[in-house]
């Protein structure tokens, strides 16, 4: 029996944070061995958020994301990866979904509305809007049947399922509905100065997230800065909402670890803050350490990456131009 697909994207519109890493990036060498997986680097998603950049330095963030990718574990001999904007049937396939997508549905995506709220006094681009019917075209086009994605990218992804049944429904089974595959349990790193919103890799505030590529220092810094709480004494215990910055760590660290929340609870029992922050440091430091030294050998062999990238596009295609051939087919029928 063939495998399941599993399709996931990630926008190379910055390095990627420790909140990345332990909601999805961590698992996908679980995925590997499970599924044939697809993983996208969306350039063209990067576009709608991405200030008038240089081409040299989206190209950059691109073979960054990429050797990060590889030093994460993702593998190119078991898995595709490649580049959104080399494989056209994307586009393609986007606009034919536009038809099956209405505007009351878009509008009432959160993600657009926050995106339009951050920007109040510049104009909106159609991009930003229409950007959960490339998502659906990048998964149907691989007859998907799992995406991981984290909870921020839920509604998107109901969407793309609500999209693909009415297609199904005018034209016969033609696209998979894909399922969401929640990022472990519902993990959720928020920022570290302000616990009550998510860790982000545009955050304009840079202690609030820490990235794969920080350096140990600001690693460090970044770490005992973050916001905790005046419990006297300390109490390292999970509560969201009287104690969101000692549950975001507590969160942290569990996902690091494997270790359960409530074990933690235990063993950090009376502990003081800067005791838990030491203890975090030194797992993160070693995750971290380790994924840099490989990250910094692969973003060196520039051929290779582009390498893997060509060879990834042209599984790509393959894959799904026969999707693309086949709605095609039905619409000119
Ligand atoms: N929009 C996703 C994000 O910002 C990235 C993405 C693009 C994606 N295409 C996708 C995720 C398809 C899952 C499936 O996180």
């Amino acid at each position: 029996m063939s495998k399941s697909i599993l399709f996931t994207g990630v926008q190379p519109s910055g390095f990627l944070t420790i909140g990345n890493y332990c909601g999805t990036i961590n698992r996908w060498t679980e995925f590997q061995k499970k599924y044939l997986c697809f993983f996208c680097i969306s350039d063209l998603h990067a576009l709608t958020i991405l200030p008038k950049k240089s081409k040299e330095s989206l190209n950059n963030r691109i073979l960054d994301t990429l050797a990060l990718y590889l030093s994460c574990g993702v593998d190119p001999s078991k898995s595709i990866i490649f580049l959104q904007s080399n494989v056209y049937q994307h586009t393609q396939l986007h606009w034919i979904l536009s038809n099956f997508s209405y505007f009351g549905e878009l509008s009432r995506m959160t993600q657009f509305k926050y995106k339009v709220n951050l920007n109040q006094n510049s104009p909106i681009n159609l991009s930003l809007f229409s950007y959960p019917i490339l998502m659906a075209a990048d998964i149907l086009l691989y007859q998907t049947n799992f995406v991981p994605v984290g909870l921020d990218q839920k509604q998107h992804l109901e969407l793309v399922g609500t999209i693909a049944r009415r297609f199904n429904k005018r034209y016969g089974n033609i696209f998979t509905i894909p399922s969401i595959i929640l990022n472990n349990v519902g993990f959720k790193i928020m920022a570290l100065q302000n616990p009550m919103k998510k860790m982000s890799k545009s955050d304009n505030n840079l202690n609030n997230s820490i990235f794969l590529l920080d350096s140990i220092d600001s690693i460090r810094i970044k770490l005992y800065k973050s916001l905790t709480d005046s419990s006297n004494p300390p109490e390292v215990k999970y509560d969201q909402y009287n104690k969101p910055g000692i549950s975001n760590l507590l969160v942290i660290l569990s996902s690091l670890t494997g270790k359960k929340i409530s074990d933690l609870e235990i063993e950090f029992n009376k502990c003081t803050y800067q005791y838990f922050k030491k203890s975090l440091l030194d797992i993160l430091l070693e995750v971290i350490l380790k994924i840099q030294k490989s990250y910094f050998f692969f973003r060196k062999d520039i051929h290779y990456l582009y390498d893997i990238l060509r060879l990834g596009a042209e599984n790509a295609r393959i894959h799904s131009e026969k999707t693309l051939c086949q709605v095609q087919n039905i619409l000119n029928s």
